[in-house]
This record gives structure tokens, C-alpha cells and sequence, in this order.
């Protein structure tokens, strides 16, 4: 009966946090978080990867582009490329895009631009001058939120130009469409005016958008109102430069884009990190690196063209000690509590939030001025800044255009449960309310949107930040062979996000190497000792033993059979045990095996002991083998089930039996999909979210 022994039909055991973000989970449990360390590599920055794409696709020739961010806002930007005719040729971490050199190749497209910003207000100015002069009809739309946030304030400026725009919606905000005939002549010989006092992408939009008709005369923007985010107006003017545009500049008020002008690829380009998310990272450290080792951030330094890299100043400010060079910094606490300030934010308006979040530990009410600008971005941020914040127990003021907070006293902190608002940056933020002295949970309701610009942030928060092992929560999935709990197991730690330990598979491994070595499977020392050194690594749904796949190796009948022998050996179970316990690891554990629930993990606070009937379980793995192409008899598999039954819970040696306060769950009648919803409403009845 081949595959008696094997109880899993879903992958081994793996130490693949099960964060990834491709699956749309409604919620993330982060469990309270105790210290940082480590290094995490920032993925590139937003503000750069979506403008180079821009100006490469704007350009001539073709631009290698190396450490492009892959993001939602990103994806965009390439789709709306691609539409437009550009070629986009992905070579290993290097993107070759070569652009239009200034000439239309595709004069009527549909693009969808999510919720990207930098996408939808460059890609405007520059299609509705092209089309103005070349002939074309473009039409821009995003999610219902992009159809919320303005740009009324570019439109004014294009209109007077001779920009044919049209307002498919309500007047002012997108969707567009931009249209006009070939041979049109714009009005470029005044200034042309923008407001810079509501995003300053509107005249990052215009200074990408017209080096494409300054041919024959000098085009100048006066921008009216205070210029709010310079620092990204000077991104936007670094990379001008880069692809062949000097704007000449009066202060922050007019911008000279000089006769002659035409768009040349560099060549080659590489993206920074990006400076706004190394922002959590560099908060982390001032928090939680208190031990000997700091948090090390790479990719973004102190030489960084980005302005949210003076969020460092303002982490400093609160406490933080922050060292750097070029492309990496190394952030240690400092002041605990962190100190409370009152600041300026209008340098660094995304960052800022971060800061919003640091607030929670400090030793007062830190007050954030300046930051209007919040309440047009991805969510109105002040106003759900102030709600998030109150939900983890903060007392919070807000106004049109600042937000103060005093941390919660130490009793009066909360398990949440945070509304994100389809905003990435308030999942980022919010996360660090784990370090919560009170030591509750927090819940981060839709954490996927992190894929806006940080697909991998919660992989790379678990890689620095440690819990202690008793704040880990975990559920055991104890039961019968062919019970089906390898399946739910795995199914758990999916809807979770949560670690998976397929404790099997370390038997089967420790039984591999013995077959490898050539060890007599009744030396009991001898195996204990290959068991204690088990090299193994899980990596990708795959199993590494002494650095070679045995993914497959380890479902074999001869690794079952070993597997049985070799877990019988008390100093196995011993040797063994600190590895299984290394699993419990942030933010959760999913653990199945026969004694994961008794022996293993005792205080695990949901154990369920999964049990099916015989002939139930007979039927499924009858099944199973059909559908390996193994033929087998229903009678034979069942009474080799009673049999293995009646040896597993007889025997001295871990016998099987249920945990006293495990859960029974009978699955003769359910579908997975009942099992693990069952699971589920258990495992919420344990959680201390409220709604
Ligand atoms: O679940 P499995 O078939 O992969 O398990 C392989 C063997 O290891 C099986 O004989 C049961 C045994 N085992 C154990 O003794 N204790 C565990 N925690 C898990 C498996």
C-alpha cells in the first residue's frame, strides 16, 4: 500500500512565510512585536521608478532600467507604455525600454492607471500635448478613489495651451480625454501657470510633459501659491537632467525649459530604494533596536536624490540613532520613550505618516503641521490617520491640515483591528503599533494593499522584527493518517498568513538521511544524532536536505516507511523538538503532526484533532491513488487504516491521541472548505478583535 505513510496530499513543511502577495486575504494578525534587527533591501522607489519609465517611453533610443520597483503603481505605468507603443523587454532584474523619441506611434488608446498618481497626472500633460500637436484621442481612467483626487489645477494649465481635454466625469478630477489634430500649433509663448499649492505633480506633470514642444522657443511655468513637496519637484529635475533636459529655475516659482530641448536616453538607469519605505525600517530601529545589533537598511542612504530621506532628521528629532553613506543606513534606539515633536512636515509629506506612527511611543503629544496634502492622497490620511490612531487607544486632534497625537498610557492600548482604506502606506504605519508595550495584537484588515508600492512588506517587517516565542499564536493540526490534515493545515496557514510545519516531513528527512548514511535505523544514538544535525531547508514550497531537492524524495514509501521506524525512537523526538519550535515564528504557526498539540507546542491556543471514519478516509486515499495512476483495493486500504490506527495509539512512544482541550473536528462530511471554515470561526472566537 505505497502511500499509506503519507497523510499530506498538499506540500511539506515549509518556512515560506505566507505572506505573499498575490493572495487577496482579508486580514493579517500581527502578533505583539518585541525587538529589530537584521538588514532588509528596499525595493526602488515609486517616485523614481514611475518617472524613468515615463522619460524612457518619452525618449529616443533604449533605456536599461536596473532595480525597477514591481508594484501595482509601476504595472501601470509599463501597461500604459506598452499600450503606447513602446518596447518593454525584461532581461533577468533589468528592464530595456525603448521609447517613441517624441513621436506617437499608437493615436488612440484606453489606459486604466489604478490608483497611481505618478502615472495619471505625467501620463495627462504629456499625451494631451502630443495629441494636441500629432493628432490622437487618449483616454485616462483609474480605480473609483483616482476618480476622487484632482487635477482640475493641471487641466487649467493645458487648456489655454490649445489642449483639447474633455471632463468624463465630474469636472476637475479624472477620468479624461485628451484629443486634438495633427499639425496643432500650442500657445507657448507665455507662461504657462499652475497651481503648486495642492500636489506639486501637476508641475511635475508640465516640466515632463513640455520638453516634448519646446523645439523652437524657451517655455516657461509660473507656478502660483506656495510650492508644496519641492523635494520631489527636484527628483523630477535631477532626472530631466539625466535624459538630456536642463530646466533652468528662479527659486520655486519659475521654471525655464529651454529652447532646443529633446528627450535622449541615458543608457542606462538605476532606481533607488525607496526613501519613503525605508521610513518604516528606520522607525523599527528607533522602537525596537535596542539590543546589541541595529536595524541595517540597503538600497537608499544619505546621498539619496529622494526628499523623504529627511525623514531621517525628523526620526533623529524623536530620538532615533541613524548612521549612513551612500546607499544604506543603520538605525539603533536612541531616547526611550522616543520624544515627542512638533514639525513642519511639508518636505516630506508621505514619510511624515510614518511619524504619525512613531508618535505611539513617544513621551507626549507630537504635533504634525503642514501636511494638507494628506487629505488628496490615496485616502483622505489625516482624517483616517486620526481613526486608526484611536483605535489602538491614542488620544488624537486633527485639523484641516495637522494631526497631534499623545500615545495611549500603557493600560490603554487596544487589539485592533486596522481599516486601511486601500492606502499601503497606512498598513505600513499601522504595523508598528505591534510594538506595543501592552503586548495585544494587531489586526491589518486588507493587507494587500502594501502591493501599491511594497509588495513584499510584511516578508521584510518578519525578516527584522522578533516577537517573543510565547506571543507567537499557533494552531495544531493533530489526527489519524489520511484524516486530511496535511491539507487543512496548509489551507490554515494560507487564510492566515501564517508559517506552515509539516511535522512529518522532518521525520521523513531524519528517515532520508538515514537511508543516505547508511545507518542502522535501530541505533537509536546514532540517529538522534543525524536527526539533531539535520541540515534542511524549506524554500518556495521546496525541501532542501544537505542541499539537495528532496521535495519528491520525501513522499516516497521507503521515507514513509523509515519515517514511522525512526520517530519511534524517544531521543529522535528530542533531537528533533528545538527544531520544530524554531517554526513558531511572526506572525503565526500552523503546525500539523501527531503530537504538535500535546507534546510540542502545549499552549498552543486552538488545537483541533482532525478524525474522519475509516471508510471515509479509505475512500479519499483510494481516490488519490487514482489520480497518481496507483491502483489499489478500498477493503485492503481500510483495514490497513484500522490497523495503523490501532499501532498509532497503542504505542508507547508519542502515541496518537487527542490534546485534553483540542477541538474534534469529524471532516467524514465536509468539504475542505467546510473544515477550514470551521477552523476559522474557532480560531476568531480565541482573537481579541472586536469589530
Ligand atoms: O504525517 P507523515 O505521514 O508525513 O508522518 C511521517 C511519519 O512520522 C509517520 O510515521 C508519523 C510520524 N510522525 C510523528 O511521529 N510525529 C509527528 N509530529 C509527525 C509525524
Amino acid at each position: 500500500m505505497a502511500t499509506l505513510a503519507s497523510d499530506a496530499a498538499s506540500d511539506p513543511a515549509t518556512a515560506r512565510p505566507m505572506t505573499d502577495n498575490q493572495s487577496h486575504r482579508p486580514f493579517l494578525d500581527l502578533p505583539p512585536l518585541a525587538s529589530a534587527s537584521g538588514t532588509v533591501r528596499l525595493p526602488g522607489s515609486k517616485s523614481i521608478s514611475n518617472r524613468v519609465l515615463l522619460l524612457a517611453g518619452l525618449a529616443a533610443g533604449t533605456t536599461a532600467v536596473h532595480d525597477l520597483l514591481d508594484s501595482d503603481d509601476t504595472r501601470v505605468m509599463l501597461d500604459a507604455l506598452r499600450a503606447l507603443g513602446c518596447t518593454l523587454q525584461q532581461d533577468g532584474g533589468v528592464l530595456h525600454v525603448t521609447g517613441l523619441g517624441g513621436q506617437l506611434k499608437v493615436h488612440e488608446a484606453n489606459l486604466f492607471l489604478g490608483n497611481a498618481g505618478t502615472a495619471m497626472r505625467p501620463l495627462t500633460a504629456a499625451l494631451a500635448v502630443l495629441a494636441a500637436t500629432q493628432g490622437g484621442q487618449f483616454r485616462l481612467a483609474g480605480v473609483p478613489r483616482m476618480h476622487e483626487r484632482p487635477i482640475g489645477d493641471l487641466v487649467d494649465a493645458l487648456r489655454p495651451l490649445g489642449c483639447g481635454i474633455d471632463d468624463l466625469g465630474q469636472p476637475g478630477f479624472p477620468p479624461l480625454r485628451l484629443h486634438g489634430q495633427a499639425g496643432g500649433v500650442l500657445a507657448l509663448g507665455q507662461p504657462i501657470r499652475v497651481r503648486g499649492d495642492v500636489s506639486s505633480q501637476f508641475l511635475t506633470a508640465l516640466l515632463l510633459a513640455l520638453p516634448l514642444v519646446a523645439q523652437s522657443q524657451d517655455v516657461v511655468i509660473a507656478v502660483e501659491g506656495e510650492l508644496i513637496s519641492k523635494p520631489y519637484i527636484e527628483i523630477t529635475l535631477n532626472l530631466l537632467v539625466r535624459f538630456g533636459i536642463e530646466v533652468r529655475r528662479d527659486g520655486w516659482s519659475r521654471f525655464t525649459i529651454p529652447a532646443g530641448s529633446r528627450y535622449r536616453s541615458p543608457g542606462s538607469m538605476h532606481v533607488e530604494g525607496d526613501a519613503s519605505s525605508a521610513s518604516y525600517f528606520i522607525a523599527l530601529g528607533a522602537i525596537a533596536a535596542d539590543g546589541g545589533a541595529p536595524v541595517r537598511i540597503e538600497g537608499v542612504g544619505l546621498d539619496s536624490i529622494q526628499g523623504d530621506i529627511r525623514f531621517v532628521e525628523a526620526a533623529q528629532a524623536m530620538g532615533a540613532q541613524v548612521r549612513g553613506g551612500s546607499g544604506w543606513l543603520s538605525v539603533h534606539r536612541g531616547l526611550w520613550p522616543l520624544k515627542a515633536i512638533t514639525l513642519d512636515c511639508n518636505h516630506i509629506p508621505d514619510a511624515a505618516m510614518t511619524l504619525a506612527a512613531m508618535a505611539l511611543y513617544a513621551d507626549g503629544t507630537t504635533r504634525l503641521t503642514n501636511i494638507a496634502s494628506w487629505r488628496v492622497k490615496e485616502t483622505d490620511r489625516i482624517a483616517a490617520m486620526a481613526a486608526e490612531l484611536r483605535r489602538v487607544g491614542a488620544g488624537v486632534d486633527e485639523g484641516p491640515d495637522f494631526i497631534a497625537i499623545t500615545p495611549p498610557a500603557p493600560e490603554a492600548w487596544r487589539a485592533a483591528s486596522i481599516r486601511t482604506y486601500d492606502d499601503h502606506r497606512m498598513a505600513m504605519c499601522l504595523s508598528l503599533a505591534a510594538f506595543n508595550p501592552a503586548r495585544v495584537p494587531v489586526r491589518i484588515l486588507e493587507p494587500h494593499c502594501v502591493a501599491k508600492t511594497f509588495p513584499d512588506y510584511f516578508d521584510a517587517l518578519f525578516g527584522v522584527a522578533q516577537a517573543r516565542a510565547d506571543d507567537v499564536p499557533v494552531i495544531t493540526v493533530d489526527g489519524p493518517t489520511a484524516s486530511g490534515k496535511g491539507t487543512l493545515a496548509a489551507e490554515l496557514a494560507q487564510a492566515l498568513g501564517y508559517h506552515l510545519l509539516d511535522s512529518g516531513a522532518l521525520y521523513r528527512a531524519t528517515g532520508l538521511a538515514v537511508l543516505d548514511d547508511g545507518i542502522d535505523p535501530a541505533d537509536e544514538a546514532a540517529v538522534a544524532q543525524v536527526a539533531g544535525l539535520l541540515d534542511l531547508r524549506f524554500d518556495g514550497g521546496h525541501c532542501w536536505l544537505r542541499g539537495r531537492d528532496v521535495t519528491d524524495a520525501l513522499r516516497t514509501e521507503a521515507a514513509g516507511m523509515m519515517a514511522s521506524r525512526v520517530s519511534a525512537l524517544p531521543a529522535v523526538r528530542q533531537a528533533l523538538h528545538g527544531l520544530q519550535l524554531a517554526f513558531r515564528r511572526a506572525p503565526g504557526l500552523v503546525a500539523d503532526g501527531r503530537d504538535m498539540g500535546t507534546v510540542v507546542f502545549p499552549d498552543a491556543p486552538l488545537k483541533v484533532y482532525l478524525t474522519a471514519s475509516a471508510t471515509q478516509r479509505a475512500e479519499r486515499r483510494h481516490k488519490q491513488l487514482i489520480s497518481k495512476g496507483i491502483s489499489s483495493n478500498i477493503d485492503a486500504l481500510r483495514a490497513d487504516l484500522e490497523a495503523r490506527d490501532l499501532r498509532d495509539s497503542s504505542r508507547t512512544v508519542a502515541p496518537l491521541k487527542p490534546a485534553e482541550d483540542a477541538q474534534q473536528l469529524d471532516n467524514s462530511a465536509l468539504t475542505v472548505d467546510q473544515s477550514v471554515a470551521q477552523v476559522l470561526d474557532w480560531w476568531a472566537e480565541r482573537r481579541p478583535f472586536g469589530g
